[in-house]
């Protein structure tokens, strides 16, 4: 795991979003495993940026989300469909038939969860993908557990996951139980993995990913068995990890 620590959330989104840009530039048809959270929103502002001054192009791009809140639609405002749209989609060039997140209202979930599974096989895999980290070391929504699941599956949302993300609702009650999330295969597959952390909040958690045992109690550790894997971390987060 390569580790880059910089001074704040702004150089972390400004690194994330050269290493994403430098993907596309090399192939304009790259398959973009994205993520969801206010970590990675800095970093679609830098890619809009980027458009903006024509240094980048989606047209050729696909993009697969991580995960979805089961029960939210597409235009709920705590959906994350409706937050990909809102933070890059609705402004820069992507196909939005190129854009992919899973179904959080589908009839069948075990239906939905292999053709999100199928969909990235016939997409040719993930050339880059973007995550964030949870409190608890979730990535996607694969939840700390004995197992982990290998594809896309209907998950529920762990006590401290309900917790930390109740911020983004108007209270705790209204966030869904359960999620449905691209499993550690596809993540695992994808060819480069780009995972940012940000702030005193995600400190513990860093160091414990950096520094301790790999376990499926912390899913993040999984990405130490990756060979092209980049934490991009700013001092805040970093600050229990030692030197780095
Ligand atoms: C959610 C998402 C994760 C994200 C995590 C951290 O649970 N499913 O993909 O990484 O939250 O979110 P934040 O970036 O807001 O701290």
């Amino acid at each position: 795991m390569k580790i880059v620590v910089v001074d704040n959330y702004d150089e972390m989104s400004k690194v994330a979003a050269e290493e994403l840009a430098s993907v596309i530039n090399n192939k304009p048809e790259a398959v973009l495993g994205l993520a969801t959270g206010g970590t990675p929103v800095g970093m679609y502002k830098e890619l809009i940026k980027m458009y903006n001054e024509k240094k980048l192009d989606f047209s050729k791009v696909t993009s697969v989300n991580l995960d979805e809140y089961v029960g939210l639609s597409g235009d709920h405002d705590q959906s994350y469909r409706y937050f990909m749209n809102t933070n890059i989609f609705n402004h820069v060039n992507i196909r939005k038939d190129h854009t992919f997140v899973p179904n959080g209202l589908a009839e069948d979930m075990k239906e939905e969860c292999s053709n999100y599974d199928k969909r990235i096989e016939e997409l040719g895999g993930i050339d880059a993908q973007i995550l964030g980290i949870g409190n608890n070391g979730h990535i996607g929504f694969n939840e700390p557990s004995d197992e982990l699941s290998l594809g896309t599956n209907l998950t529920d949302l762990q006590e401290s996951t309900i917790e930390a993300n109740a911020r983004y609702f108007a209270s705790k009650e209204e966030v869904p139980t359960q999620a449905l999330t691209m499993g550690l295969g596809a993540i695992m597959k994808a060819k480069k993995i780009i995972i940012l952390a940000s702030g005193e909040a995600k400190a513990e958690i860093i160091d414990k990913v950096i520094n301790g045992k790999i376990t499926t109690q912390i899913p993040a550790t999984m990405l130490h068995m990756h060979s092209n894997v980049i934490l991009i971390v700013d001092k805040e987060a970093a600050k229990l990890a030692g030197n780095i």
